[in-house]
C-alpha cells in the first residue's frame, strides 16, 4: 500500500500546533456558515469543524473555538443553523471568517435570508441548512463541541459545492 504521508514516531510526538495545522490543510473540507438568532441580533461564523453525528433523531456537531462571539450567542439562543456554501459563496465566507474586518449583524448585509424552525438565519442560497436545536455542548481543549438535532432542512439543493484545502477555497 503507498504509504501518502511519511511520518516518524518522532514527528507524531511533537504532533500539536503547526505540525498539525500542516496535516489538518492537506484535508479537503465542506464549507458552511453557522448562524444564530442571538440575544444581541443576528450573529455566525465559517467553519468546516461540521460532521453529521447520527441519523436516527437526525443529529449534527460544529466544533467552534471557545472565543467565538456565534458560540456565546448559540449557547443564548438554544439553537443554530449549519448552511453548507456553495461555490458562488467564496466571499461570504471570507466575511464570515472575520476577514473582511465586520462582525454580528453586518456581516448578513451581502446575502439573502430566511428562517425555518428555529428562527437561525437560513441563507437562501444554501447548497443545504440543517436547523437545529442545540441538545449538548462538549468543552475539549480550546473548542466546544456543539450537538444540534436537526429539526428543518433547507437549501437549493443543486449546485457545486465549496471545499476547503491547502488554505484555499475551490468548488467540486
Ligand atoms: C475555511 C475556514 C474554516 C473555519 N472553520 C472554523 C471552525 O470549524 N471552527 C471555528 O471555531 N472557527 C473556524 N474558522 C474561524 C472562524 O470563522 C472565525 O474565527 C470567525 O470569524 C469567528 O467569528 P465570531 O467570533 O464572530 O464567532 C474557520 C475559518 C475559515 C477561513
Amino acid at each position: 500500500m503507498t504509504k501518502l504521508v511519511q511520518a516518524e514516531p518522532r514527528d507524531m510526538v511533537a504532533s500539536g500546533g503547526p505540525a498539525f495545522r500542516q496535516a489538518m490543510a492537506q484535508v479537503a473540507s465542506a464549507v458552511h456558515v453557522v448562524t444564530t438568532q442571538g440575544p444581541a441580533g443576528r450573529a455566525g461564523m465559517t467553519a468546516t469543524s461540521v460532521a453529521p453525528v447520527s441519523d436516527d433523531p437526525p443529529t449534527m456537531l460544529v466544533c467552534i473555538e471557545a472565543a467565538s462571539r456565534t458560540l456565546a450567542a448559540i449557547e443564548a439562543s438554544g439553537a443554530f443553523c449549519i448552511n453548507t456554501l456553495g461555490d458562488q459563496s467564496i466571499e461570504l465566507a471570507e466575511i464570515f471568517a472575520r476577514r473582511r474586518n465586520l462582525e454580528g449583524e453586518a456581516r448578513f448585509a451581502t446575502a439573502d435570508w430566511i428562517t425555518l424552525a428555529t428562527g437561525a438565519p437560513v441563507l437562501a442560497d444554501a447548497l443545504v441548512a440543517f436547523d437545529c436545536r442545540l441538545i449538548d455542548v462538549k468543552h475539549v481543549a480550546t473548542h466546544r463541541i456543539l450537538i444540534g438535532e436537526v429539526v428543518a432542512m433547507g437549501g437549493v439543493g443543486t449546485g457545486a459545492g465549496l471545499v476547503y484545502r491547502r488554505r484555499g477555497f475551490s468548488s467540486v
